[in-house]
């Protein structure tokens, strides 16, 4: 398996305020494929992709991703991984205010040695003509399209999102959705999903449910829906 965990388990605080949050979650995503990863509220989704992403320690198990032990990387070295193998798409998009879509970019674009051509991504995402605003002058769904943007620059071989729609309406949450569907055919990018919505699970190749902190259901779809033809976004 491309991306791996074996027996991951998390929990915050101690004494009264102790949650155990993963209670030994085992899962496997092979290379370039889409996985959603649902449940409910606090069953621990957002949990599990900061531990795969390592932007989260993890209390025991593994993490493993493209054969590199994730849990076992620390300081400079996890930084260094993260920055060269992942791209992260938040909810809320994380821009930096008084930096133009272009100069947010930039950012992450000099953290490769092989990012993708600037011009050509700005295009693919329909951003050409905004490269040059603030965020403060984009709609929800232009400054999420940045947001993507950001964190393919640099052509990781995993992205992660956490509730990449969640904060927009169903029509634009369709093109990001198109977006990530035309991204993954182009780049083969592995993109690991965390979504409430209950439809976007049928265009992906794998959806793992997480219930109370274990997995509950764990399959791949004979059939996906294309982005386009999904209800109820
Ligand atoms: N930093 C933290 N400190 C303490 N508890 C935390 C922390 N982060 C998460 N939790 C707790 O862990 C549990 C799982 O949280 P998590 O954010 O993983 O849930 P989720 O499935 O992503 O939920 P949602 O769908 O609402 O985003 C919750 O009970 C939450 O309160
Ligand atoms: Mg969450």
């Amino acid at each position: 398996m491309y991306i791996e965990t074996k027996g991951l388990k998390k929990s915050y605080g101690e004494g009264g305020s102790f949650v155990q949050v993963l209670k030994g979650v085992d899962i496997g995503i092979r290379a370039g494929e889409m996985c959603v990863i649902q449940g409910t509220s606090g069953s621990g989704k957002s949990t599990l992709l900061n531990c795969l992403g390592g932007l989260d320690s993890i209390d025991t198990g593994s993490v493993t991703v493209a054969g590199t032990s994730v849990e076992k990387l620390k300081g400079e070295k996890l930084a260094d991984y993260r920055r060269k193998n992942l791209g992260f798409i938040f909810q809320f998009y994380n821009l930096v205010p008084n930096l133009t879509v272009r100069e947010n970019i930039q950012v992450c674009e000099y953290l490769s040695k092989s990012p993708l051509d600037m011009n050509e991504l700005l295009e693919v995402l329909g951003m050409s003509e905004h490269a040059d605003k603030f965020p403060s002058q984009l709609s929800g769904g232009q400054q999420q399209r940045c947001a993507i943007a950001r964190a393919l620059v640099k052509n990781p071989k995993v992205l992660l999102c956490d509730e990449p729609t969640g904060a927009l309406d169903s029509k634009t949450s369709r093109d990001i959705l198109m977006l990530l569907e035309k991204i993954n055919a182009k780049y083969d990018t592995t993109m690991i999903i965390v979504t409430h919505n209950n439809s976007i699970k049928n265009m992906v190749d794998h959806v793992i449910y997480i219930k109370d902190g274990e997995v509950s259901k764990d399959y791949y779809n004979e059939v996906k829906v294309p982005a386009c033809d999904l209800e109820d976004l």
